[in-house]
């Protein structure tokens, strides 16, 4: 009976000490790979299913925020999440942005998209006990295939791709890079999907099958396995066009901001989950 009371604590003391949800918090990267993973051909399926730790139980999703739970244990990987270009530009070019703050060539998030993608590629070749962690490679990419379609992780480099950017979500103080990793998908749920994330997937499943069909094999075309390029550059473009636009120091960010950024939020989701997908089939296929 009171091993049973401490569990009870124990367990409410869990749920309120992990949030649900932070960085393109849990809840964007997890859609990202759920949406991703039922797209796979069987090749790829099958290579995801071999290389996923085993506690994932075969689910992409529960380990796409690893490379962020990692991040501090791996303190080299920090700075493989995002990219920052010259501020106000609103351009994007490999050679001259994918560095790290120390200068150090292809040390940002599509430097490493190419350098996973290279990494699985020997995954199945018989010479290969590859030197590298295949299981990592692919917790890594699926990881960071979802943060370059945010944004704001292809941002401006004085303020950190807008975390320096304080700013009031409804009541909440907070910065402008949050608003866009975790606030619109927590209040768009909230509002609109029963506070549900399965909801929020299923909806988006649906409109890349019918609103989004045409599209959505546009999205998957690369003349390369990964091509990590392309999505940084409409990322900046997105960034400058809704992100940045009309917010300044301290603005106050409610429904005039919510509910006309929530359509691109909802497509660079969609377009994450479709080109991960498409990217694990090149690799695997
Ligand atoms: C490539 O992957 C290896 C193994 O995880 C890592 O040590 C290296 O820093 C990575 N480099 C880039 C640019 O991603
Ligand atoms: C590969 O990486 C995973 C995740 O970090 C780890 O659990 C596993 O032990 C590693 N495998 C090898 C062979 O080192
Ligand atoms: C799906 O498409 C409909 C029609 O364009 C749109 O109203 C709705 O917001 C979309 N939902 C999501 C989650 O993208
Ligand atoms: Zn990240």
């Amino acid at each position: 009976m009171e091993l049973c009371k401490f569990h009870t604590v124990a367990f409410v003391v869990i749920l309120f000490c992990f949030p649900i949800a932070y960085g393109w918090g849990t809840d964007g990267h997890f859609i990202i790979c759920r949406l991703a993973q039922p797209r796979l051909t069987k090749a790829a399926a099958n290579a995801v299913s071999q290389l996923l730790p085993a506690y994932a139980q075969n689910d992409l999703g529960s380990v796409c925020s690893w490379a962020d739970r990692v991040r501090f244990r791996y303190h080299w990987s920090a700075p493989l999440h995002f990219i920052d270009t010259p501020d106000n530009l609103c351009t994007y070019q490999y050679k001259r942005d994918c560095k790290d703050g120390d200068g150090i060539q292809d040390r940002c998030v599509a430097g490493a998209i190419n350098n996973y993608t290279t990494q699985l590629l020997s995954y199945g070749k018989a010479s290969s006990a590859s030197q590298y962690n295949l299981t990592e490679a692919l917790l890594f990419l699926s990881h960071f295939i979802g943060d370059i379609h945010q944004p704001l992780h292809v941002g401006f480099t004085s303020d950190r791709g807008a975390n320096t950017i304080d700013i009031r979500w409804y009541n909440t103080k907070g910065v402008l890079h949050h608003v866009w990793d975790t606030n619109i998908i927590e209040t768009a749920e909230k509002r609109f999907y029963d506070s549900d994330v399965e909801e929020l997937i299923d909806a988006l499943q649906k409109n890349i099958t019918t609103v989004w069909s045409a599209q959505a094999k546009a999205w998957e075309a690369c003349n390369k396995i990964a091509c990590p390029d392309l999505y940084a550059s409409e990322g900046i473009k997105a960034a400058c066009d809704w992100a940045y636009k009309g917010v300044d120091e301290n603005s106050v960010l409610e429904d005039d901001y919510f509910l006309s950024r929530r359509p691109v939020v909802n497509l660079r989701l969609a377009q994450g989950g479709v080109r991960l997908a498409a990217t694990l089939n090149r690799i695997f296929g």
